[in-house]
């Protein structure tokens, strides 16, 4: 199948809407990545889903919506949920919901709750409301890979896979939005997001982080969110992930690189120098810059054909812990403390 990548137009939208409603796949852009999208209520639809991107069928979707009325015939939010809601949306956060009967299981894998967004971006929130119909959609990338930050990063990946890619040029934020369970009296975050933890306690009081966020799931553990439990935005080359002092983290990675025939180090700015003449890929200025340059940065890297990536830890504290628990997961957790 040909695959069309079409800039934001009014007649654009309306050939996105008419496709969604009529089973297919669009690609679209939110304020986090970009989105692989069907209508939620067509199990069929959203099985095609599975098919494009590889994706294994017990990982659940999350459904995106762009307007509040919209949640009744779909979910049963609490109380806490709501005021989540509130407060974030339109944006990065995701609320688990337990879930109606309309709800195709596909989506839920089975689960009885539903991840529940409501997307920022213009394109998104314009498409959504032409579709008239809720959009189950995952990252519009192949299964395993880094998330698309751009349209071209999706077409890398699906192009023949799917009929259209609505263009809107890079995203915002550039990991995916936080995932968040509010079933209990506190929040607790499965996938940390631009909707950090400290936002959350500071609307709610306390806001929990899964454990399973900065290490791998040991056998036969039972995930929280179940895409934490397969494989994940991982580049071609190998990927370390080196922790600790400016200076001790630059020396061990001009160590590394000095000992290796075709690395990358991912830095940020204000390190770059002490790289020296080494190539560098920049990782921006501040934990924002991170998040909006790492996956990016990581297709990048492949496409330069680096078989070696050396990359400075972020700090934890509010997205810097979603730029970690990505970096984390691309190194199959591979970081050194140094
Ligand atoms: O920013 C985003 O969330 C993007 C854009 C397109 O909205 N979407 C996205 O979807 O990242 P996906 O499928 O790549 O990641 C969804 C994550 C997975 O880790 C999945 O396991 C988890 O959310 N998830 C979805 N529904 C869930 C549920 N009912 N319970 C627990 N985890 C859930
Ligand atoms: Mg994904």
């Amino acid at each position: 199948m040909e695959t069309k990548v079409l800039q934001p137009t009014e007649a654009a939208l309306a050939e996105a809407a008419e496709l969604l409603r009529a089973g297919r796949l669009v690609a679209f852009p939110t304020e986090t990545v970009y989105g692989l999208g069907a209508d939620a209520l067509n199990a069929d639809a959203v099985r095609a889903i599975f098919a494009a991107k590889g994706r294994p069928a017990d990982n659940p979707l999350i459904v995106h919506i762009w307007d509040r009325s919209q949640l009744d015939a779909l979910c049963e939010p609490t109380e806490t949920a709501l005021r989540l809601m509130d407060r974030f949306w339109p944006g990065p956060l995701t609320v688990l919901c337990r879930k109606k009967q309309a709800v195709p299981e596909v989506v839920t894998a089975g689960l009885d709750t539903v991840g529940m967004r409501m997307p920022s971006h213009p394109v998104a929130r314009a498409m959504l409301k032409a579709a008239g119909v809720p959009v189950a959609a995952p990252s519009a990338n192949l299964s395993t890979r880094p998330s698309p930050t751009t349209a071209a990063h999706v077409l890398e990946d699906m192009d023949g896979r799917i009929p259209l890619i609505l263009d809107g040029g890079a995203c915002d934020y550039g990991v995916e939005s936080t995932v968040l369970d509010a079933s209990g009296t506190v929040p607790v975050i499965l996938r940390p997001g631009a909707v950090t933890r400290e936002m959350v306690a500071g609307l709610v009081g306390a806001c929990e982080v899964a454990d399973s966020v900065m290490r791998p799931l040991k056998e036969g553990e039972v995930a929280p969110s179940p895409g934490m439990r397969h494989r994940h935005y991982a580049p071609k080359g190998r990927l370390t992930i080196y922790r600790g002092s400016a200076e001790a983290v630059a020396q061990a990675i001009r160590q590394a690189y000095d000992a290796e025939e075709n690395a990358v180090i991912l830095a940020l700015d204000a390190h770059i120098p002490m790289y020296g003449s080494r190539r560098t890929l920049s990782m921006g200025a501040t934990l924002l810059d991170a998040a909006h340059h790492l996956f990016a940065g990581l297709r990048e890297a492949d496409h330069r054909g680096y078989t070696r990536l050396l990359a400075e830890a972020v700090s934890e504290e509010a997205v810097g812990l979603a730029v970690m628990n990505r970096m984390a997961r691309a190194a199959a957790f591979d970081v050194e403390d140094v």
